[in-house]
């Protein structure tokens, strides 16, 4: 039996609360304030990648050193051939006015002595031009953001809401397929997780903003949010995906054998000048790049990795012993008291560190503005795939890019406003179906595949590849693919099993981009195809 399912609408509908979703909700509900914005988010508020974020923002900001043309070639350096220069161009020159916003909503930034502010530098940068509150960045930006949102009227922010899935023509029972012109997104449907009821929420626009799918992957420096949700739910709906065979590797989590998610050694430790050391101490980045400890990341994290594989080891160590204890302390707070928390002095013992799955550069295809193949969704942040990134992020570009874009969604939905609200949507949107579910009875059907999927993607699909393991990927996915839809048939959906279902799709997607790629290019390494086709294509899923 069906039951009747609760219904509610809204003008704006952001899902997700980290920076590109605050980001959004804040332009439209200062520029709109008769609108009603509604911001939904999976478990807590500032539950969010965003607030892990620790090395910083990058951006030109010392105009003496720094230039939007150093930004750019170190950004296009990094994306190996694979970003999109306008993209680049916009990200760079627009980025500073953003970051002068955020500073507006009270993110404070560390300064120097002089009352600059104190820019530090990662891998792949040429200037200093990062932007940071200790090496807790991401925290200071999500507190000034929700505190910003808390003082605007017009927007509400409901906790503990899961998106199952957008809504659009296919559940008003039209066939929709990947060549349907004008799929439109009409709301979503979400579990409401303090009435464990399905509900319905229309929406005139929706921005997604559920950012990246780290824990695809068992050792991860994403938090357990991080299961690809958005990118899963635009491919169900036919939407445009691409480029998701570029998942950047972090080389520096800290070990900590069992511990999940993986605690983050910011690059920018290694930009104050640590340096990564083998089991024999050698500091072995110099022969694999003139840049050495600070080449872009796809470099450092495939050494590390050689490295390990060579001495048969699981990490690698970062060594900060020579460097001044109390500048390391007032830079690095927060790893030097977690480091100690494990009983490791930085100023006495190497840290012991492993690359980790860290960032997704491909997600949901998105143009200039925002826009996605669906007409009314918008998606920035990590989901989204604007082309900034190419093969490869520049560290600290990121934050950067998120907010770029939510600043462009939000001019583009300004330039369209007439018609987008003169629109009368005069859809009725059919109640979630229940018929023929029952409560799970075993947990354990999923707490098991969830392991299963961490260990294909992890074991064949990691930092080096082979046809071999991409094609084994596959077909094991394929089989956790069919367990999990018959259990998502049969089963009253939960959180944990529409995870288990979004993070098997994104598997998928990233599997197929890299068996598409029959080429090694910045993240993607595969060693039957070692090297670079003349052919510069993004892989669209
Ligand atoms: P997030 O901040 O991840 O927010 C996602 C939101 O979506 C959450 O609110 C979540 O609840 C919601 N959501 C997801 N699925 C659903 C669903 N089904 N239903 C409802 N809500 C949902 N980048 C930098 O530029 N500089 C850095 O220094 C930096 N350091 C980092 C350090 C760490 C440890 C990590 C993990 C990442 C770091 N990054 C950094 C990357 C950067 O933090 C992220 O890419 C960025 O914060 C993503 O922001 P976002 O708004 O797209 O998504
Ligand atoms: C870090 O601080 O090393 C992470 C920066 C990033 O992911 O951009």
């Amino acid at each position: 039996m069906n039951n009747k399912t609760n219904q509610m609408q809204t003008d704006f509908l952001v899902i997700g609360s980290g920076i590109a979703g605050l980001t959004f909700a804040l332009k439209v509900a200062n520029h709109f304030p008769d609108k009603k914005i509604t911001v939904i988010t999976k478990t807590n508020s500032d539950e969010t990648n965003t607030k892990y974020a620790q090395g910083g923002i990058a951006g030109v900001i010392d105009e003496t050193n720094d230039s939007f043309e150093k930004h750019i070639e170190d950004t296009l350096i990094a994306g190996d051939g694979l970003c999109n220069k306008e993209i680049v161009e916009i990200v760079v020159k627009e980025g500073p006015a953003r970051i002068k916003e955020i500073i507006n909503y009270g993110a404070r930034f560390d300064k120097n002595e002089k009352g600059d502010f104190a820019l530090g530098k990662e891998g792949g940068h040429s200037e200093f031009r990062i932007l940071h509150h200790k090496d807790v960045t991401g925290k200071e930006m999500e507190r000034a953001l929700l505190q910003a949102v808390t003082n605007t009227k017009n927007i509400n922010i409901i906790n503990h809401c899961f998106v199952v899935d957008i809504i659009t023509q296919h559940h008003l029972g039209y066939l929709v397929t990947k060549s349907t012109v004008d799929i439109t997104c009409y709301g979503v449907y979400v579990l409401n997780l303090n009435t464990n009821l399905i509900e319905k929420i229309e929406s005139k626009i929706t921005l997604l903003a559920t950012g990246g799918c780290g824990q695809a992957y068992r050792a991860t420096t994403n938090p357990k949010i991080a299961t690809g949700d958005g990118i899963a739910m635009v491919y169900r709906a036919k939407g445009r995906i691409e480029n998701m065979e570029f998942i950047q590797f972090h080389p520096t989590a800290l070990y900590e054998p069992g511990i999940s998610p993986s605690f983050l050694i910011t690059e920018a430790v290694r930009g104050d000048g640590g340096i990564l050391r083998n089991k024999k101490g050698e500091a072995f980045m110099e022969k694999y790049d003139s840049r050495k400890d600070l080449a872009p990341r796809d470099i450092v994290a495939r050494a590390i990795d050689n490295e390990m594989k060579f001495e048969g080891t699981e990490h690698v160590f970062l060594d900060c012993t020579h460097l001044p204890k109390e500048k390391f302390v007032n830079h690095f707070p927060n790893i030097y008291q977690k480091c100690l928390s494990i009983g490791i002095d930085v100023a006495k013992s190497y840290i012991p560190v492993a690359p980790a799955a860290h960032y997704s550069c491909g997600g949901v295809k998105t143009n200039a503005f925002a826009q996605t193949s669906i007409k009314n969704l918008y998606a920035c942040g990590e989901c989204a795939s604007t082309g900034l990134h190419g093969a490869n992020r520049l560290a600290s570009n990121s934050l950067l890019e998120a907010m770029v874009f939510a600043h462009r969604a939000f001019e583009n939905i300004v330039e369209n406003a007439s018609e987008i609200f003169e629109r009368k949507n005069i859809i009725i949107i059919p109640d979630w179906n229940t018929k023929g579910t029952i409560e799970p009875r075993e947990m354990i059907l999923i707490t098991q595949s969830f392991k299963e999927l961490q260990q294909i993607m992890s074991d064949y699909v990691g930092i080096v590849r082979t046809d071999v393991r991409l094609a084994r990927a596959m077909k094991r996915l394929d089989l956790l693919f069919e367990e999990t839809e018959q259990l998502y048939r049969s089963t009253k959906v939960s959180p944990q099993l529409c995870e288990l279902r979004n993070l098997i799709t994104t598997g998928y997607l990233i599997v197929k981009g890299a068996d598409f790629r029959k080429e090694s290019r910045g993240l993607h390494y595969n060693t039957d195809h070692p090297c670079k086709s003349d052919i510069i294509q993004n892989t669209i899923l």
